[in-house]
């Protein structure tokens, strides 16, 4: 019985470190330690032994069962390196390989619009700021001037996350001007940013998605007076829009967080059947804006006998669908590759204000 364990132990042990891939391994595993395996067939020899065998071939055949076991896992971690090793060989990628044109994805507009927005307002000298999508009731309502019982809160189709256990309740915010107040509490003024981001409303037809995207604009300094605003506006219309002039109309208006408020439209013609901007008789409303309320700034602990500014809210499909031509935003999110193709821009082209913006 003594020769028949060691002749299996180096039988096994031959095998094991000549199990070339972690499939032969586990057919070795069960062959010996599985149920009908060889090992464990011998254990059950033990229950027919005399007592006295019993105390001899028990421990014996114990420590086999370890030993085979041991040897098995100190392959199994040979054998997983290697494969890993192997992995990594036959999955690395060059990335100093110039791209290549029919495997390259393309830019989604959004994030051209985006980047374009962003270049423009680098130019002006405006920080990107940002904020989370799960936003605090605070930071989306109150601060803004928006309180419990503000009709405001209507129209906002806000979505709710489950309350906390204080009964408060996250929302996924329904604008980007939280990140104006997440702004106001951490930084000191003079504020200049740009917030691009998600926002969300439940609401869905072919101009309205669940999932939109804003940006928010934020300048806080002393002086800062509407006349900073227009201009900015102007200059920031005429870049994206990549016309040598723009002519605004300044709306009244209401929001709650800016007083006076105004929606903004830029002089337009849609002779043809296609939108172009910049001269025409008609007017597009294009976004909404005002001189920060003072409230606002006292609800993010700024002296509004000290500080002044203002504020833009502006949504960037509608941008997107207006420079590049599509009709129905929700194949924005369809992700259709026809579509994207169609619709896409090539990677490497970063709009620049020097080379151009779409090219
Ligand atoms: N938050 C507004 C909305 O989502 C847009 C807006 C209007 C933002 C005026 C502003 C503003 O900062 O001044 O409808």
């Amino acid at each position: 019985m003594q020769e028949q364990i060691s002749s299996l132990r180096e039988e096994i042990t031959a095998q094991v470190s000549g199990a070339e891939n972690m499939a032969a391994l586990e057919e070795i595993r069960v062959a010996t330690l599985g149920k009908k395996g060889s090992v464990s067939g011998l254990m059950k020899g033990l229950g027919g032994m005399s007592p006295d065998e019993r105390k001899v071939m028990g421990p014996a055949l114990n420590g086999l069962k370890t030993e085979v076991a041991d040897i098995l896992a100190a392959r199994k971690e040979v054998l997983e390196e290697v494969e890993l090793e192997a992995r990594l060989a036959s999955e690395r990628v060059d990335v100093t390989l110039p791209v290549q044109e029919h495997a390259a994805g393309s830019v989604h507009p959004i994030s051209q619009v985006m980047d374009e927005i962003a270049e423009i307002f680098a130019g002006l000298g405006f920080d990107v700021a940002e904020g989370p999508d799960i936003e605090t009731d605070f930071n989306n309502f109150t601060a803004l001037n928006i309180p419990e019982e503000h009709p405001a809160r209507q129209d906002h189709d806000t979505f709710y996350l489950k309350p906390d256990a204080e009964g408060n309740r996250k929302v996924l915010r329904t604008h980007t001007s939280p990140v104006q107040v997440r702004t106001m509490m951490s930084k000191e003024p003079p504020i200049r940013i740009i917030a691009p981001g998600r926002t969300y409303r439940s609401d869905s037809d072919a101009t309205h998605t669940p999932m939109f995207h804003q940006v928010e604009g934020l300048v806080i300094d002393k002086d800062t007076h509407l006349g900073h605003l227009k201009g900015t506006l102007e200059a920031f219309l005429k870049a994206f829009f990549e016309v040598d002039a723009v002519t605004l109309r300044l709306r009244p208006s209401y929001f709650p967080f800016t007083e006076p408020s105004m929606e903004v439209d830029v002089q337009c013609s849609f002779d043809g059947g296609t939108v172009k901007i910049g001269d025409g008789n008609d007017w597009l409303e294009i976004l909404g804006s005002g001189m920060v309320n003072t409230k606002v700034l006292e609800a993010c602990g700024l002296d509004p006998n000290v500080y002044q500014g203002f504020a833009f809210g502006c949504g960037i499909d509608r941008l997107a669908m207006l420079k590049y031509g599509m009709n129905d935003l929700r194949a924005f999110f369809d992700a259709d590759l026809r579509w994207l193709k169609h619709y896409g821009f090539q990677a490497l082209d970063l709009p620049t204000i020097a080379g151009g913006m779409s090219r």
